[in-house]
């Protein structure tokens, strides 16, 4: 492990934080893609990354473990078989929209390296649900639990989100574990009217499709309490999970003030309050809806925190860019995330 993580601090890592991150992102990804390809590589990844983390059940659905990769990273299916190798219980693939996207213009990720965080200002970008479809069809289901995390055009106005989300998720609904329906992406027009009006006409338009898929709404770290609220009401009724939370608007938490005129959402070590404290607001309201904690995980003091206040699951991904992969193993291996 020590060698591992040697390679990724020492080498890898400096030589990619000098680059673009879109272009860091890029090379990582056709290197895993290439990976993906060859089943020997993906055993010596299992072997160096097998961690000792032990299962979870969550509303009916079974985790190889507690930790999984969050949304964004494997946006249309091409490599959660290498994914898998790292030693994730789950993860989510996506944001998927019904249609192909292009996402906003370049350059739309930025690092804040001091303080651990990421700016994304993507926009969606992806190849659309058919063909994502058509790439986990090809693949084939992983051996983790599968989330797919679908979001609306961003065309389409939000009258007829509802009908959009719901081709989308027609489309894929047999090939995934659990849904998410994105209703915070910071980086396309926000709901402006009632959010849980808005959140319930979806859920009453996925159940009608489907009364038993598993299903989480995935909430911004910057809605009001009376949102994360009726929210949180509205989900127990339906037997919805929480993901909570996106990334942040917000630019008052961090020191950098040559970031309060770039656009997008920030993630990393300067989201975590914000995403505890709204998972204590959904806590408070409901015991019983499943939440998965994401935003500003690092280590499995993070993760401890957020199991006392409730949290079923656990998701990252700015930490997996700064720590590199043997963070997964590092937060697993902990006595602190054992069953007592
Ligand atoms: C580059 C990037 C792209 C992302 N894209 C998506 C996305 O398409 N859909 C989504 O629901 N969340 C997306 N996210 C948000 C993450 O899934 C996660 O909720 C957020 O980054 C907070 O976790 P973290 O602090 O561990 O990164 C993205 C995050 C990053 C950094």
């Amino acid at each position: 492990m020590r060698m591992v993580d040697f390679l990724y601090n020492k080498i890898a890592k400096p030589i990619l934080f000098k680059i673009d991150p879109e272009v860091a992102h890029g090379m990582i990804f056709s290197g895993l893609k290439i990976s993906s390809k060859l089943d020997i590589i993906k055993k010596l990844i299992s072997y160096i990354y097998s961690n000792s983390s032990e299962p979870v059940l969550v509303n009916g659905i079974k985790f190889k473990n507690c930790l999984g990769f969050a949304a964004g990273f494997d946006k249309n299916a091409e490599i959660y078989d290498v994914i898998e190798s790292f030693g994730f219980g789950f993860m989510e693939i996506g944001s998927v929209t019904l249609n192909p996207q292009q996402g906003n213009p370049k350059p739309r990720i930025f690092r804040i390296v001091d303080e651990y965080g990421i700016v994304n200002h993507m926009g969606l970008n992806n190849c659309g649900a058919i063909k994502v479809r058509k790439n986990i069809d090809k693949k084939g289901k992983p051996s983790i639990t599968m989330g797919i995390n679908i979001a609306k055009d961003n065309k389409c106005d939000f009258i007829n989100a509802h009908k959009n989300i719901s081709e989308c998720f027609k489309i894929l609904k047999d090939v995934g574990d659990f849904f998410v329906i994105n209703i915070s992406c910071p980086n396309v027009n926000s709901y402006a009217g009632n959010l849980s009006d808005y959140v319930h006409k979806i859920i009453n338009s996925l159940r009608e499709i489907d009364s038993e898929e598993p299903l989480f709404i995935k909430i911004s770290p910057d809605i009001a309490d009376n949102e994360v609220f009726d929210i949180t009401l509205l989900c127990e009724r339906y037997n919805c999970g929480i993901v909570a939370t996106n990334t942040t608007k917000r630019r008052d938490i961090i020191k950098r003030r040559d970031f309060d005129k770039i656009e997008g959402g920030l993630s990393g070590k300067p989201l975590k309050n914000l995403s505890v404290n709204k998972l204590q607001k959904i806590r408070d309201t409901s015991k019983k809806v499943p939440i998965i904690s994401s935003g500003g995980i690092f280590d499995s003091m993070d993760v401890s925190e957020r199991k006392n206040l409730g949290a079923d699951l656990f998701e990252i991904y700015t930490s997996f860019i700064y720590e590199g992969p043997s963070v997964v193993k590092k937060i697993l291996n902990q006595g602190a995330l054992k069953k007592s």
